[in-house]
Formats: C-alpha cells, sequence, structure tokens
C-alpha cells in the first residue's frame, strides 16, 4: 500500500474511533437515551423549525428531554412510521418510545409502560353539516383512520368497513376533499386538524370510544429504564409541569 493510501485508511479509521466513543449521530449506548416517535402528531410530536429537540417539538418531546436531563444523559430522536416503533424498540434499535401512544393489553404483550401521563379519546372529525351525532351513525358512511392508531382498532371492533391511511394529515385531506365522511382518531390532534382546516368539527360519543391512557413504552423487563423514566413523569404529574405542556404546546400547534 502506498503511503498516502496508508494514512487515508488510518484517519478513516481514527474517524470511526471517535464517533463510536463521542456519539456521532446519538448512537453510543450509556450515555445518550434515544427515543423512538413519529413527529406526525400535533401537539404531541411535530417537526417544528425550533423545536425543543433540534427540528422536533411538542409535549413528548419536552417530556423526553426532562426525563434525559434528569438523568445526566444527552437525548436522541429517531423519527419513523408509527407502525415501526415497536419492532424498533424491540431490536434495540431504539431505548424507548414517546408518541403519544395508548398503553393498550395488545401492546403490553411485547413492551412494557411507563406511568401513564396523558387521557385521551377517539374522537370523529367531520364536515360542519354532517348528519353523523353517534359512532354508530358511521355504519353507512365512509371512514378514514390512520394505520396502527388505536383509531383503526376501534372501528375494527364496531366491525365498520374503512380505509387506512399512513398519515393524520392524509386522512383529513380526503374529508376536506369529500372523499370521506368521518376521521377517526385521538382528540387533541383531532382539535388540531379541526382548527387547521375550515368546514370541520369534532363530534364526541363517550359511551362508543373508552378514555386511552398515553404512556412511554420500553423494552419487556428494562426496569431499570423504567424506573427511571416513571420517576419523572410522577414528578412533572405532581408538580403541574405536564399539564402547564399540554397548554402550550396545544397553542403552539395551532398557532403554526
Ligand atoms: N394514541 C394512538 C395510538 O396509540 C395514536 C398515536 C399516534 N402517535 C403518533 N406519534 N403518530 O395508537
Amino acid at each position: 500500500m502506498k503511503k498516502a493510501n496508508k494514512l487515508l485508511v488510518m484517519a478513516a479509521a481514527m474517524a470511526l474511533a471517535a464517533c463510536t466513543l463521542t456519539a456521532c449521530g446519538g448512537g453510543s449506548k450509556g450515555d445518550t437515551l434515544t427515543f423512538g416517535t413519529n413527529a406526525e402528531f400535533p401537539p404531541f410530536e411535530y417537526i417544528a423549525s425550533d423545536g425543543v429537540v433540534g427540528e422536533f417539538n411538542g409535549i413528548d418531546m419536552a417530556i423526553a428531554k426532562q426525563i434525559a436531563d434528569e438523568n445526566g444523559m444527552a437525548i436522541a430522536v429517531e423519527n419513523m412510521e408509527f407502525d415501526s416503533l415497536l419492532i424498533a424498540l424491540q431490536n434495540g434499535q431504539i431505548d424507548a418510545v414517546i408518541a403519544g401512544m395508548t398503553a393498550t393489553d395488545e401492546r403490553r404483550e411485547t413492551v412494557d409502560f411507563s406511568t401513564p401521563y396523558y387521557t385521551a379519546t377517539q374522537v370523529m372529525i367531520v364536515r360542519e353539516d354532517s348528519d353523523i351525532a353517534t359512532a354508530a351513525d358511521m355504519a353507512d358512511k365512509k371512514i378514514c383512520v390512520v394505520q396502527g392508531y388505536t383509531g383503526e382498532v376501534c372501528v375494527q371492533d364496531m366491525g365498520y368497513s374503512y380505509e387506512a391511511f399512513k398519515k393524520g394529515t392524509e386522512a383529513v385531506m380526503e374529508l376536506t376533499n369529500g372523499k370521506c365522511d368521518v376521521v377517526v382518531i385521538d382528540s387533541a390532534t383531532a382539535q388540531k386538524y379541526v382548527s387547521d382546516n375550515e368546514g370541520l368539527k369534532i363530534v364526541e360519543d363517550p359511551s362508543a370510544f373508552e378514555s386511552e391512557e398515553y404512556a412511554i413504552a420500553v423494552q419487556k423487563g428494562n426496569t431499570e429504564l423504567l424506573d427511571k423514566i416513571n420517576k419523572t413523569i410522577e414528578k412533572m404529574l405532581a408538580d403541574g409541569t405536564i399539564n402547564e405542556l399540554a397548554v402550550k404546546y396545544t397553542e403552539e400547534a395551532t398557532a403554526e
């Protein structure tokens, strides 16, 4: 090997070593806490120019940052499709999932959940002139949901046929275009979509949609991380921080 080439190889090897030591790209396990999310879910997570963690903003991102901060760890956020989050967690690609994720019994079979930090429910978004007043009224309507969300499971359980989209914004576009009649999605996110788009309203039916609790997911049996997460969440619940964050990011997400 020529000398110049040898030098190049050495430099590359050193750069690689430096990378693994200092966590280039947010990698080094131990002092970086890597959260997976799907930043398509305002006010919990969305992309913003000046987010609380890089380009990521929202209630969940502020909670994740505080968990990392209180444990003296750096934070990294990996944005991926909602459907991929629990698989990435099981693979060890990420340490935890924070994504407005409802702690369901089905999900509990594969992961462990933190203390819940937010209570939500599914609602129906319809056009203002819609005659849909209850969940039962969806029977003969064209229903849109987001793939893998609990809203999809609800509509499935009711026995209705539906169309599933990758993103909430896509489902809402179908609704504003008149191609579907109702979108079933989580309450706080629904509010954001209704304030962003003219001519839409929210219809609630608490007797048809049970309340849901958002929690952070970790690998099954990772009690060490779960304890750290729970400590911060319980503190943020007790001192009102999570309430404040909910108000703040609902306003910000709506203003954007
Ligand atoms: N709460 C619903 C669920 O758990 C929707 C969550 C969607 N979150 C997201 N970051 N896209 O299925």
